[in-house]
């Protein structure tokens, strides 16, 4: 087969590159390793920035979204005996949107497949082949079990942290840097309407605790677990007893009900980079991870396809490359900034683990910073700001 943009991965990165692709007259062909039924169902984030949803409306994806999303002109930051609201509006003048990438996944796919867009689902042995050449490759065997080639003008690395894009990059020209933080989400679904009206992040000294939605009748939650905990040692009464303990304020009740779904999730920070290596481009989680408490993972992966996308066209319609050539470093800056603010709320948000000897002194730490985000005008915007990634402007 020959196309003229390979794209290796069917999450929100590589869908909705595609899909920007096709609007404007690129052909793609996407490649997956898992089922249609699996990538739809796989409950992830929740959050999008402004301009993220603005992006998934100019690319014709903004209508369910608009009309089934949640806007969110604030959130709730907690600590023992406190629960204070910043005001995103009023701080910086914008909202962000509580909608699932599960939906999103669903409505780019049915996009791609109204397109009568090629989607190769179940493939495996994905590789890439000739990325430093004129002329890279995409190899994989099929569902049907049979190998197939794809040779395309570019690859677009979109298969997430665990795929086959950012480890053909040569190592020794790749620039990494991580943290691995010493607990992780424990995530619930459930069938029950929210008990808020907008997110709420906890403090407690039991460790971190969170209310999310997904809808009028369903909770999304997380606890802050061990990173080594195991989701066996969780029924849903320890879990229900966790989140009321944590999340407890007088004069509020908070409701529980059937869980539909439940897992441990590590938290890293994770940054590789160049994004680019010859005809290859990463975008999304292939090239970048940030612990889930700023809400950026899906946005990031949004601003870096809607960035590529237009690098793409450009080379491949206008002949000139000089947007491919700053892809890698323009990207990089929101990466950059929403990994910081990422790790700040992370810090701010979850206990140290009860071995570490500061313990004492960081939990008061972390008070004292919540009770200035949320009474300076001047801090409340800096966190508004990033959370609802007006701080740069997208692409
Ligand atoms: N070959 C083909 N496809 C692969 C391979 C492979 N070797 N390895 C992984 N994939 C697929 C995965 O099955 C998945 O569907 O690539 C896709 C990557 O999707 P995501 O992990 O969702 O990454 P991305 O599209 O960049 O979206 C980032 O999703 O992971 C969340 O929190 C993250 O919200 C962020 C967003
Ligand atoms: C979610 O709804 O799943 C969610 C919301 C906010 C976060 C992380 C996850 O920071």
């Amino acid at each position: 087969m020959r196309t003229q943009v390979a794209i290796v991965g069917a999450g929100p990165s590589g869908l909705l590159l595609s899909q920007i692709l096709a609007k404007h007259g690129v052909e793609s062909v996407i490649v997956e390793n898992r089922s249609r039924e699996y990538v739809e169902a796989r409950v992830r984030a929740g959050v999008l920035e402004h301009g993220a949803v603005d992006v998934l409306a100019e690319y014709g994806v903004g209508d369910r979204l608009h009309a089934e999303g949640l806007r969110h002109d604030g959130v709730y930051l907690q600590w023992p005996g406190q629960r204070r609201r910043i005001d995103f509006v009023q701080s910086c003048g914008h909202s962000v949107w509580v909608y699932g990438q599960t939906e999103i996944t669903k409505d780019l796919i049915n996009a791609r497949l109204a397109d009568a867009q090629q989607v190769f689902w179940e493939a495996c042995d994905t590789a890439i082949l000739g990325a430093d050449t004129d002329r890279p490759t995409v190899t994989f065997v099929d569902r049907d079990g049979n190998p197939a080639s794809i040779e395309a003008d570019y690859v677009a690395g979109c298969d997430g942290f665990h795929g086959v894009s950012r480890p053909t990059i040569p190592e020794a020209l790749r620039s990494v840097h991580q943290r691995l933080y010493p607990y992780a989400w424990l995530g619930i679904l459930a069938e029950v309407a929210p008990s808020t009206d907008e997110l709420i992040y906890a403090l407690h000294p039991d460790g971190f605790a969170m209310h999310s939605m997904r809808s009028e009748k369903i909770s999304r939650l997380y606890l802050q677990v061990a990173p080594d905990d195991d989701i066996a040692n969780w029924s849903d009464d320890r879990i229900w007893d966790g989140l009321s303990t944590r999340l407890a304020l007088d004069g509020w009740t908070l409701h529980s009900g059937p869980t539909l779904e439940k897992s441990i999730t590590p938290m890293r920070s994770f940054v590789s980079s160049p994004m680019r290596w010859g005809r290859l481009l990463l975008a999304g989680d292939a090239s970048h991870i940030v612990p889930p408490t700023g809400a950026k993972g899906l946005n990031l992966a949004i601003a870096d396809v809607k960035r590529l996308g237009a690098a793409l066209v450009r080379s491949i319609k206008e002949g000139s490359d000089d947007l491919l050539d700053r892809y890698s470093d323009d990207a990089l800056e929101r990466v950059w900034q929403s990994t910081y603010f990422s790790w700040w709320m992370t810090s701010m948000l979850h206990t140290p683990p009860v071995e570490d000897p500061d313990r004492n002194f960081l939990l008061q730490m972390q008070v004292t910073q919540l009770r200035h985000v949320t009474s300076s005008a001047a801090a409340a915007a800096g966190l508004s700001e990033n959370y609802t990634g007006s701080v740069l402007p997208y692409p």
